[in-house]
């Protein structure tokens, strides 16, 4: 992927689960760089959402697309041999979601997908510093984890902006992504802050034409 091409990553935790392969082929006929696949497990965020069986056939009916799947799961090293074999692109994971993780991010690579490193709102950055040679991804979370359609918590622009110095100074090709609540109105924000990847669920989702949902997000980029 190309630094510093934005981006757009609809979350399929806003689309109508019932016809979840129409829906997310509908968002790349509208303009959807990659597929934000939310997994949660009750444990680690309150809801429970999707797993691998469910990008298993995705893929078997015929989405080529890149799916970037966000774990909110603990333990998840259980789960990411299960991801890849069912045809993720991106696992993004979050620290406090594994004891060990230099081996979890190693096992994604090993696996051959690319890794993701997630920061919650409360979580020290400093921890990139440790594991940027093992990350192809960074993910900030601009909401808590656990629910689509919350409210976009301005505080988490600093740490985007932490985030992109980090991965500047270490001259790598590393995607920095923000995910919650994101909209055209706060879309440029997340931009300048350094952010080149943007999930939107509700915004892409609870919209009537995705196409000019996601229009509306590129134009507001266009001002960043
Ligand atoms: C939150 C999820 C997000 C969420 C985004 O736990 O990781 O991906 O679905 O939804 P919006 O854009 O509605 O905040
Ligand atoms: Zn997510």
């Amino acid at each position: 992927m190309n630094p510093r091409t934005y981006l757009i990553a609809p979350s399929i935790l806003s689309a109508n689960f019932a016809r979840l392969g129409d829906e997310i082929e509908a968002v790349i006929a509208a303009g959807a760089d990659l597929i934000h696949f939310d997994v949660m497990d009750i444990y680690y965020v309150p809801i429970l959402s999707i797993g691998p069986l469910v990008l298993e056939s995705l893929r078997r009916s015929g989405i080529k697309h890149t799916m970037d799947v966000h774990l909110m799961v603990k333990p998840v090293d259980r789960l990411i041999g299960d991801f890849l074999k069912a045809g993720a692109d991106i696992i993004s994971v979050h620290p406090e979601s594994t004891e060990h993780l230099h081996r979890t991010l190693c096992s994604i690579r090993e696996g051959g997908g690319r890794a993701g490193l997630v920061f919650n709102p409360a979580t020290p950055i400093a921890v990139l510093e440790e594991a940027i040679h093992l990350v192809d991804l960074v993910l900030v979370m601009s909401v808590n984890p656990g629910f689509g359609g919350q409210s976009f918590i301005v505080e988490s622009l600093r740490k985007v902006e932490q985030a992109r110095s980090i991965i500047d100074r270490s001259g790598r090709d590393i995607r920095l992504e923000i995910d919650g609540g994101i909209k055209a109105s706060n879309i440029a924000s997340a931009a300048k802050a350094g952010a080149d990847t943007f999930v939107a669920g509700s915004a892409i989702y609870g919209a009537r034409d995705y196409g000019a949902a996601i229009r509306e997000l590129r134009q507001a980029l266009a001002s960043a």
